[in-house]
C-alpha cells in the first residue's frame, strides 16, 4: 500500500469561524439523544476551542427536573470526558445550565422559557442567538413549533428579534404526503431559513470530504462521468440490529430509515454538478436538482431493480443473535424490511448509462459504509493484446469505520518483463490527527450556532426524495418484490448479489480488507 501523507502544515487551508455567543435549548433534555450525543458534543466543541465562553445550556422537557438536578445530570454525563477532569470549564458550564419543565401543549411553558432566555441574553450578551434543538418524537414538532411561535421566539416571517434556529431530527414524514404536511405546519411558524433538518451522515467528515475531493482537485472531476465510470456502489452496512427502537423501526423499515435520507443524500453529493459557489443555497440547489434527476421508479419494475429482506437468527462475532421478528416490540409476522438494495439511474448527460447500486442493512457481517467509484476497464491497450487481464480502477471513499480514501491502480511489479499488479494508494483520516475524529454532531451543532445551513436538508429535497421513493413504498406495501431473508451476520440476501450479477458486476465484499476490495 502506498500511503498518502499531508504535505507541509502551510498547505492546510482552513476556514473555521471563531466561536460565537449562543444559548442552546434542548427539548427532550433527559432523553437518549441529549445524553449520548448532544451534551458530549458540546464538551468536545469546548475542547477543540470552538465554543464561546458565554455559551449557555437550557434543558426542557416534561420530566419534572429542577435546574440543580439537571446540572447533576450534565455533570454525570461529562464526568468521564476530559472536560469532567478539567474542572474549571465544567463548573462554568454548569453555572450557565438551566432546566425548564412543562407540557409541550402548554403556552405558559414557552413563556417561562422565553423569560429565562431574555434574562440569559441580557446577562451574557448572547446576541439573541438561540439554537432550539428538538430531540423529541416527530409528532411533537408542529406542537413545539407553534408554542415557540406563540411566545414570539420564532415567527413565520422576519418579525422577531431572536436569531433562532430550529433543529429537527429525522424522520421528516413517513411518505410524501406526511412530509409535505410537516413542512407546511412548520412554515406556518418559522421560515425555512431558520429550520435545520439534521441528516447526521452529512456531518461526517468523510461525507463532507466528497465535495472537497471532487471540486478542490482538478484530477478527479474530468473523469467523473459516463465516459470513464462504469458504475457506482453506495453501501451503508451495519452490524447492529434494531435495539430498543423496535416500535419506530417496524413502522419505518430500511427504505425510510436509511435510503430516503442518508443514501440519497450521499448519492446527491457524489453525483451532483458543481455548485456555483461555496454557499449553502447553491449547494442545496444542486442536491435537489440531482435528486430530481433520478429516473422515476415504476412499481412494475421492482422485481428487477429492488431487493428487500429481513434478517433471521444468526451469529455476529461469535455471538448468537435473534432474528428481527424475535426483537423487542416487533410483530412476529412483521413484513418490515431490514435490508434494501436498489439499482437506479440518473437522467443527466454526465450519468447516461451509469447504474448506481445502493444497499443498506442491519445485522450484516460488518459495519461498513463506503462509496465505490468503479471505473471502466482500459478499452484498447497493448497489454490486453498481450493477453493480460487488467482489473478496473476503483476509487473507494471509506465513510466509516476506517475513514479514508483508497484508489487502486496497476503497476509493473519488479522482476519479470511484464507482470502487473493492483496496488493501493491510501489516505487515512486518522493520520491527520492524534485525537478521535470529530463526531458528526459536533460539526452540525457548530454550524447551527453559526447559522450555516449547508449540511442541513432543505424542505424541497426532503419532498423530492420521498416523491422518488413513492412507487417503491407502494410496491413494498403490496409485497413487491417478495420479502427475502438473510441470516444475521451475513452479507445480505443472495437475491441482492443476483441483482447486480445480472449486469455482470458484483458488490464489494463487506468483510474483505480494503486491499481485497480493490483487487476484485
Ligand atoms: C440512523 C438510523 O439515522 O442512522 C439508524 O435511524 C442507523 O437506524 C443509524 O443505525 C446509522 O448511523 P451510523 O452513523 O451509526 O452509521
Amino acid at each position: 500500500m502506498v500511503k498518502i501523507r499531508p504535505v507541509a502544515p502551510g498547505s492546510i487551508t482552513c476556514a473555521e469561524i471563531p466561536p460565537t455567543p449562543c444559548v442552546m435549548v434542548i427539548f427532550g433534555a433527559s432523553g437518549d439523544l441529549a445524553t449520548r450525543k448532544l451534551i458530549p458534543a458540546i464538551a468536545q466543541l469546548h475542547l477543540r476551542g470552538l465554543l464561546d465562553e458565554g455559551f449557555c445550556l437550557v434543558g426542557c422537557g416534561r420530566t419534572s427536573l429542577s435546574t440543580e438536578a439537571f446540572r447533576e445530570r450534565v455533570r454525570t454525563i461529562l464526568a468521564a470526558s476530559p472536560c469532567g477532569q478539567a474542572n474549571g470549564w465544567l463548573e462554568m458550564l454548569l453555572s450557565r445550565t438551566f432546566h425548564v419543565t412543562g407540557r409541550y401543549e402548554d403556552r405558559a411553558f414557552y413563556d417561562r422559557l422565553k423569560s429565562l432566555l431574555v434574562d440569559l441574553d441580557c446577562r451574557y450578551r448572547l446576541n439573541k442567538n438561540v439554537v432550539l434543538y428538538l430531540a423529541l418524537p416527530p409528532g411533537l414538532y408542529p406542537i413545539v413549533a407553534s408554542g415557540l411561535a406563540s411566545s414570539g421566539l420564532v415567527c413565520p416571517d422576519a418579525g422577531t428579534a431572536w436569531d433562532a434556529k430550529l433543529v429537527l431530527e429525522k424522520p421528516f414524514g413517513m411518505d410524501l404526503a406526511t412530509a409535505r404536511q410537516l413542512n407546511s405546519q412548520l412554515s406556518r411558524c418559522i421560515p425555512e431559513s431558520r429550520i435545520y433538518r439534521i441528516d447526521h451522515y452529512l456531518g461526517k467528515e468523510t461525507v463532507q470530504n466528497i465535495l472537497v475531493l471532487r471540486f478542490a482537485n482538478s484530477i478527479f472531476e474530468p473523469l467523473w462521468n459516463n465516459r470513464y465510470i462504469d458504475h457506482i456502489q453506495i453501501t451503508m452496512a451495519e452490524q447492529v440490529g434494531v435495539g430498543q427502537r423496535g416500535r419506530y423501526y417496524d413502522q419505518a423499515g430500511a427504505l425510510r430509515d436509511m435510503v430516503q435520507g442518508h443514501l440519497l443524500g450521499v448519492l446527491a453529493l457524489v453525483a451532483m454538478d458543481e455548485p456555483e459557489a461555496f454557499d449553502p443555497e447553491a449547494i442545496r440547489d444542486q442536491i435537489t436538482r440531482l435528486l430530481e434527476a433520478i429516473r422515476p421508479f415504476s412499481t412494475d419494475d421492482l422485481q428487477a431493480i429492488a431487493v428487500r429482506a429481513q434478517y433471521g437468527p444468526g451469529t455476529i462475532e461469535g455471538q448468537q443473535v435473534c432474528g428481527y421478528r424475535q426483537e423487542e416490540h416487533i410483530s412476529p409476522d412483521s413484513q418490515t424490511e431490514t435490508y434494501v438494495a436498489l439499482k437506479l439511474f440518473v437522467d443527466h448527460p454526465r450519468w447516461q448509462g451509469v447504474p448506481f447500486y445502493l444497499r443498506t442493512g442491519k445485522r450484516l457481517a460488518a459495519k461498513d459504509s463506503h462509496v465505490a467509484i468503479c471505473f471502466k476497464p482500459v478499452a484498447q491497450s497493448f497489454f490486453r493484446k498481450a493477453g493480460l487481464q487488467i482489473p478496473q480502477n476503483i476509487l473507494l471513499l471509506r465513510l466509516q469505520p476506517d475513514e479514508g480514501i483508497s484508489v487502486s491502480f496497476q503497476a509493473k511489479l519488479p522482476g519479470s518483463k511484464l507482470c502487473l499488479g493492483t496496488l493501493q494508494m491510501a489516505f487515512n483520516y486518522q493520520d491527520l490527527t492524534d485525537r478521535p475524529l470529530p463526531d458528526a454532531y459536533q460539526r452540525l451543532l457548530l454550524d447551527c450556532m453559526h447559522a450555516d445551513q449547508t449540511l442541513f436538508t432543505r424542505y424541497d429535497s426532503v419532498e423530492v426524495s420521498w416523491q422518488k421513493l413513492e412507487p417503491i413504498l407502494a410496491g413494498f406495501s403490496q409485497g413487491r418484490p417478495p420479502l427475502c431473508t438473510y441470516p444475521a451476520g451475513t452479507s445480505g440476501p443472495p437475491e441482492a448479489d443476483q441483482m447486480i450479477q445480472q449486469d455482470g458486476r458484483h458488490w464489494l465484499q463487506l468483510t474483505a480488507t480494503v486491499n481485497e476490495k480493490l483487487a476484485t
